[in-house]
């Protein structure tokens, strides 16, 4: 007999997009969607409906196009937020809604205003609401780690009593510690007399770094639903990252005796793509995914490797994802070869003019890059996909000229509602002469905070992906641009940052009480 099975729930596209800079399109989210299912997470949070146009236009193309994960929106206790929630579902096959509320005392004084009967009643009230919509109901206790533990247990039985499957106890500050976390959750579940009709599920903050510890703690406790995101992503310091629960579950399988449903052979492309879409690099150090999790350097380590894998290795770097998916397309590829390649990663086009633009594109690179790769082609379609943005700035040429002892020149040809612009400047570097020439046209008002570039894949010829983060009236977005030559990478990149920034349909889906 198998192990008993605990339920992936990935909030990427929801908590993860409340990362500082990481606001996505729908199209992208799509994208991170189709991955997602692909990997075999069981819930996918496509977002926060009620929270703008964008997000709704968002958690629908999910719910529309998703069927073997179920599809969730986060909602307020309110009705407005519950039926939105259930508006942009309507089709999904799976559908969840997760209604929440904060149950500590510092919460409820401060934020909500309310006094704990209050609190509890529109609890259930909420779920009720939900339960009108879907079966699929989870309710979470927004800092329930530091919530009052017989209040705790009176909300659960309550908000199971009136029809949540799934119950939620966040550690929304990352303030708990695993042995304390851990049985917290294990006594709430043997205190509630119906805990045996719902599912605990954990959503840990890794404020103090111990969000996969904690996580792991409570599953060792009764849990059997993590709630976490790809590479850690998420509000401030991140969400337990899912690769490292899954892999943690499989490696110690002797200690945790749970499944998963993840093909763990999806992790490091759907690391990648997350990394690629909203421009956080993962670092290399980082577990699982960064991109020396699998390298040994010292001697030693090579030599014990080299006569037997297991001295130092752990897990397969095959295991997770390492060199598969990475079949090259190159020069002599046809189109029949590109939109097979493309449909396998899940990307799909509005319309024949967008796949068009991308088969050309890929074309010209080909042309200049002997392999592509996937991380190429994700790339290149985030590229076309900015292009067809409206309103957008564009980059239509770009002439810089670098020599030692003088100070670098750059003359940008730019594209705006139809007309083009020609603007120059000098600068301290090249990148630096670049972004001045955008800003004599655009007058963005913003501050750069961060510039960035990584190889997207390994040798010379690779593309450069650029990192911009700006920040205006507190508002932090981030473009990226990719490109062989990483000047035009940069251009890219920064017009790509002030469209975002220009764009209302990607203002950070944060509301109050959230
Ligand atoms: O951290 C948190 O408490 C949340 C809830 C909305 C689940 O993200
Ligand atoms: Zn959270």
């Amino acid at each position: 007999m198998g192990n008993e099975r605990l339920i992936i729930f990935d909030t990427t596209l929801r908590d993860g997009e409340q990362s500082p800079g990481a606001a996505m399109t729908k199209e992208e989210k799509l994208r991170i969607a189709r991955s997602l299912e692909k990997l075999g997470v069981d819930v996918i949070e496509a977002g926060f409906a009620i929270s703008s146009e964008g997000d709704f236009a968002a958690v629908k193309s999910i719910a529309d196009t998703i069927k073997d994960s179920s599809v969730c929106s986060l909602a307020r206790t309110t009705h407005a937020d519950i039926e939105r929630a259930a508006e942009a579902l309507k089709n999904a096959v799976a559908p969840r809604i997760h209604t929440f509320i904060a149950t500590s005392p510092i919460h409820m004084e401060f934020k909500l205003q309310m006094n704990p009967e209050e609190v509890l009643e529109q609890a259930i009230g909420a779920v009720k609401i939900a339960r009108n919509f879907v079966d699929d109901v989870e309710f979470s206790l927004e800092d329930g780690s530091r919530t009052e533990f017989d209040y705790m247990c009176r909300i659960v039985e309550s908000v199971i009593d009136a029809g949540a499957r799934t119950i939620n106890i966040p550690d929304t500050v990352g303030y708990g510690s695993p042995d304390e976390y851990g049985e917290m959750i294990g006594r709430v579940i043997n205190n509630v007399p119906n805990a045996d009709k719902a599912i605990f599920s954990v959503h840990c903050h890794n404020d103090l770094g111990l969000a996969v510890a904690n996580s792991l703690s409570a599953v060792l406790h009764g849990a059997r639903q993590v709630e976490c995101t790809i590479n850690g992503l998420g509000e401030r310091a991140g969400n337990a990252s899912l690769e490292e629960i899954v892999m943690a579950l499989r490696t110690r399988k002797d200690i945790y005796k749970l499944d998963t449903r993840i093909n763990t052979e999806q992790i490091v492309p759907v690391s990648r793509l997350v990394s690629t879409i909203t421009g956080f690099p993962v670092q290399p150090n980082k577990a699982v995914v960064g991109a020396n999790a699998f390298a040994h350097e010292s001697g030693i380590h090579q030599d014990g490797v080299l006569k037997f894998r297991e001295t130092y290795e752990i897990m397969k770097a095959e295991d997770v994802g390492w060199n598969t998916n990475r079949l090259v397309l190159g020069k002599l590829s046809g189109r029949a070869a590109f939109s097979a390649r493309m449909e396998e990663l899940g990307i799909t086009f509005d319309n024949k003019a967008e796949m068009n633009t991308a088969f050309l594109r890929f074309k010209d690179l080909a042309d200049i890059k002997r392999e592509i790769y996937d991380e190429d082609l994700q790339a290149l379609v985030s590229d076309v996909q900015m292009g067809e943005a409206e309103e957008s700035y564009q980059l239509v040429s770009m002439d810089v000229a670098t020599k030692t002892g003088r100070h670098p020149q750059a003359e940008l040809v730019l594209r705006t509602q139809g007309q083009e612009y020609t603007v120059e400047s000098d600068g301290s570097g090249p990148v630096d002469a670049v972004f001045k020439a955008i800003e004599k046209l655009i007058h963005s008002g913003t501050e750069l905070k961060l510039y960035s570039v990584n190889a997207i894949t390994d040798g010379t010829d690779s593309q450069g992906e650029v990192t911009v983060r700006l920040v205006k009236e507190g508002r932090i977005v981030n473009g990226q641009g990719a490109d062989t030559d990483i000047l035009v990478a940069s251009a890219k990149a920064y017009l790509n940052a002030v469209n975002i920034m220009g764009d209302p349909g990607r203002v950070h889906p944060q509301l109050d009480g959230v």
